[in-house]
């Protein structure tokens, strides 16, 4: 039997660099097969997906994914006309997702959101997004970007910068690079430090060093992740206002990197990333939002067939 046949998928934490890679070689054999083929992996399969905070990429490519493998998907998008504005709770919400799917797929605004989620739901049950805490299949297909792009990732140099306090992504990028013998370069302002209750859990995983200067680390880096100042999880306007705007990569931060370097960003961009950056070879953040797409298909393959495809 594979062994993500039927698991909930909560916490990148979970992966050792062996999952990791089975992940790789599945979304390898997605992106190879013919479009017929590759439909009959979850044909008459549903997937169920409930999204408690706004998505462009994570519901769309998670929808696209199960399309291209046979399968269809239901959902709500928009929590206000979901019967939770009568008060229905997420347990109840889950329990009945569950009945109309064989997988599910959560965004949630709380920490431990999936975690309990995945508790109460029949049926596997995949984060997508749970409060500050992880983004999970963000870092499989960061990963995978990383791999595809630069054909390793041990041995990279990865700055990671931006919002290092609330982004999920980087929580969960940071778990995931622990597999790999990478030196981490984490950039910010003070006040959007990676999380003191974090730090600890990371650095069991791995080495980084920190530093609120790019231009300290921009002509050693292979890989710079950027991410957007998280407006919506600040308690308070005044303090976002002081970091708004901290860093910007144009084409003159470009300029400094290697030439082979590539920039990526999990998207939505703000403005931590000028439009004229968009063209250059070293930009591959919307490749990066097309693997995603081909990673999910390949997980959701994975845990809806006990034997794989
Ligand atoms: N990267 C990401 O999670 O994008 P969305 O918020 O649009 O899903």
């Amino acid at each position: 039997m594979n062994e993500f046949y039927q698991k909930d998928i909560i916490s990148i934490k979970d992966f050792n660099k062996e999952k990791l890679e089975k992940i790789f070689t599945s979304t390898d054999k997605i992106i190879q097969l013919n479009s017929t083929d590759r439909r009959e992996i979850c044909k008459g399969k549903t997937l169920g997906y409930l999204f408690y905070e706004p998505s462009t990429r994570t519901r769309l490519s998670f929808e696209s994914a199960m399309a291209s493998i046979g399968g269809n998907s239901l959902g709500i998008s928009d929590i206000s006309s979901s019967s939770t504005q009568k008060g229905e709770s997420l347990a109840d919400t889950i329990r009945i997702m569950s009945i109309y799917s064989d997988a599910l797929v959560l965004r949630h605004p709380l920490d431990g959101s999936s975690r309990f989620a995945s508790e109460i739901s029949e049926k596997p049950l995949v984060n997508a997004g749970s409060g500050t805490e992880e983004h999970p299949t963000q870092a499989i297909q960061d990963l995978f970007t990383i791999k595809k792009e630069k054909k390793k990732i041990d041995g990279l140099k990865i700055g990671i910068i931006g919002d290092l306090k609330y982004g999920r992504t980087v929580y969960s990028l940071l778990y995931g690079l622990g597999n790999y013998d990478v030196d981490v370069r984490l950039i910010s302002p003070e006040s959007l430090r990676i999380r003191s209750d974090s730090t600890y859990e990371i650095k069991k995983r791995l080495d980084f060093t920190e530093s609120p200067h790019i231009e300290d680390h921009i002509d050693e880096l292979d890989v710079l992740y950027v991410t957007r100042i998280q407006k919506e999880r600040f308690p308070d306007e005044e303090e976002y206002l002081k970091v708004k705007g901290s860093y910007v990569v144009g084409l003159d931060l470009l300029n400094q990197m290697k030439d082979d370097s590539i920039i990526l960003h999990p998207l939505p961009r703000i403005d931590e990333i000028t439009a004229d950056v968009d063209k250059t070879k070293n930009a591959k953040y919307f490749e990066q939002a097309e693997y995603g797409k081909y990673t999910r298909a390949a997980l959701l393959g994975l845990i809806l067939n006990k034997n794989g495809f």
